[in-house]
């Protein structure tokens, strides 16, 4: 079995991920490292030159790639959830994790990192609010397990998912 993490930019999913791989004895793994591996490019620079459409598309081909492969925590980019191709394939992996934040929260996170293409235009904070209008019902209906992590430690966070893991399995 395999633990997948879903959830908003900003929401720990990569750090939080990689603690729980450690404490799972599981492999560590994450959606857009190995997007930009295959493409030997970055997230934004994909973003730019083959547009969203492009970027979506390789989620899924990387999503297709995993399911052969076992005993994982994966972290997933924020948007891959919004093709629901991708849901069925993460669902055949493990359960869902779906970390979350209040928007104020995931602001102060993200407010000086420029590597999130989708929060390049206009106000940070209205945008944050704007997508998550749109994905936090399509994020609640696909998790099997959901965590706030806006007032939590990422040991927390960690503990919870490796008990939900331990009985899980
Ligand atoms: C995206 C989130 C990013 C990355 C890309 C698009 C999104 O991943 O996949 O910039 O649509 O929310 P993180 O959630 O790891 O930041």
């Amino acid at each position: 079995m395999s633990i997948v993490l879903i959830g908003f930019m900003g929401v720990g999913k990569s750090e939080v991920g990689k603690a729980a791989a450690e404490r799972l004895g599981y492999s560590f793994l994450d959606t857009d490292e190995l997007i930009e591996k295959s493409e030997d490019k970055e997230i934004s620079r994909i973003f730019k030159e083959n547009g969203e459409e492009y970027f979506r598309g390789l989620e899924t081909e990387v999503l297709e790639t995993l399911q052969n492969y076992d005993d994982f925590v994966l972290s997933t980019g924020g948007g891959i959830v919004l093709k629901e191709k991708n849901i069925g394939l993460l669902k055949g992996m493990g359960p869902l994790v779906l970390l979350t934040a209040r928007p104020e929260v995931i602001f102060e996170r993200i407010k000086s990192v420029n590597n999130r293409p989708l929060l390049e235009t206009g106000n940070k904070e209205d945008k944050i609010k704007e997508i998550l209008s749109v994905r936090d019902p399509i994020y609640n209906k696909a998790a099997d397990l959901t965590i706030d992590t806006s007032d939590k430690k990422i040991e927390e966070i960690v503990e919870e998912i490796v008990s939900y893991a331990q009985n899980k399995s």
